[in-house]
C-alpha cells in the first residue's frame, strides 16, 4: 500500500505496518478506524500495566544494553493532548521521565503557554531508551520501539499530537520530509486519523530561541485542532 499516495519506502512501509498504522485516512474520511496492531481486549488499567512491564524487560534492539532504564511515558493517560519527541537523553535516562532536563523546561513552559501543566498531558518518544552519545535513532531502534508507541497513542486516545523535532516527526508520519514543510499544518497519523501537529524540538529552541515565534503558532494550531475535534464531538 502506498498511503496517501506520498511514495513510501518500503522500509517506511515496514515502520508504519509495525506501528499498526495500516491505512491512510484523511481526517475527513469515512472509512472506520485502523485496528493497532498492539489492541489487546484488556481493561485500559490492565492494559497499562502489561505495556509497563513489556517495556520495563524490553531487549527488541540494542539499547537495552547501554541504558540505565526505560523511559516509558509520563502524565494523564486520558489526556486530550499527547507529545511526541524522539528519545531519551542523559538527565531522561537517569531519572526515568521523559523531557526532564533543559529541554524538558522548555517544554513545560511550552506547555504552560497553552495554559497545561506537564500533569496534565500525556508525554512519550519514539525511542524509550537513550541512544549512546544522543546520536539520531537508528530505523530498526525505531521499528523495534513502534509498537510500544502505538499502544500508547491505542490507551490515551488522545485528540492532538504535538510532534517535536525532525526526528520524531518523520518517524511517526513515515516520511523523510524536512521539518519545515511538516510544520504549520495538520497531519492526520495514517490509520487512525489522530492530528498531528508538528513544531520544532524545544532543544532547538533553546539554541535558536527567535525561531519560537513560530512554534508559539504551531502551538496555536494544536490548540485550534483540538478545539475543533472537541466541537466535532
Ligand atoms: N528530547 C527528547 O526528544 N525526548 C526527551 O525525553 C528528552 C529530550
Amino acid at each position: 500500500m502506498n498511503p496517501g499516495g506520498r511514495g513510501l519506502t518500503a522500509r517506511q512501509q515496514q515502520v508504519l505496518d509495525e506501528l499498526g498504522l495500516v491505512r491512510w485516512l484523511p481526517r475527513s474520511g469515512q472509512a472506520p478506524h485502523a485496528i493497532p496492531a498492539g489492541e489487546t481486549g484488556l481493561p485500559d488499567g490492565a492494559a497499562w500495566t502489561e505495556l509497563a512491564r513489556e517495556a520495563a524487560s524490553c531487549t527488541g534492539c540494542p539499547l537495552h544494553a547501554s541504558r540505565t532504564q526505560v523511559v516509558f511515558g509520563t502524565g494523564d493517560r486520558a489526556a486530550r493532548w499527547m507529545v511526541i519527541g524522539e528519545a531519551p537523553g542523559a538527565d531522561e535516562d537517569a531519572q526515568g521521565e521523559p523531557f526532564v532536563g533543559r529541554a524538558g523546561r522548555l517544554l513545560n513552559e511550552m506547555l504552560r503557554s497553552l495554559g497545561l501543566t506537564r500533569e496534565q498531558v500525556y508525554i512519550a518518544n519514539i525511542l524509550k531508551c537513550r541512544p549512546p552519545g544522543n546520536r539520531d535513532p537508528q530505523p530498526d531502534e525505531v521499528s523495534a520501539c513502534a509498537s510500544l508507541l502505538a499502544r500508547q497513542l491505542d490507551l490515551v486516545r488522545p485528540g492532538v499530537i504535538l510532534c517535536v523535532g525532525r526526528i520524531a516527526a518523520q518517524s511517526l508520519l513515515a516520511t523523510t520530509a524536512p521539518l519545515a514543510s511538516l510544520r504549520g499544518r495538520v497531519h492526520a497519523l495514517p490509520g487512525n486519523r489522530i492530528p498531528v501537529v508538528v513544531t520544532y524540538h524545544p532543544a532547538y529552541l533553546l539554541r535558536s530561541p527567535l525561531q519560537k515565534r513560530k512554534a508559539w503558532e504551531d502551538l496555536r494550531l494544536a490548540q485550534a485542532t483540538l478545539d475543533g475535534v472537541a466541537a466535532d464531538q
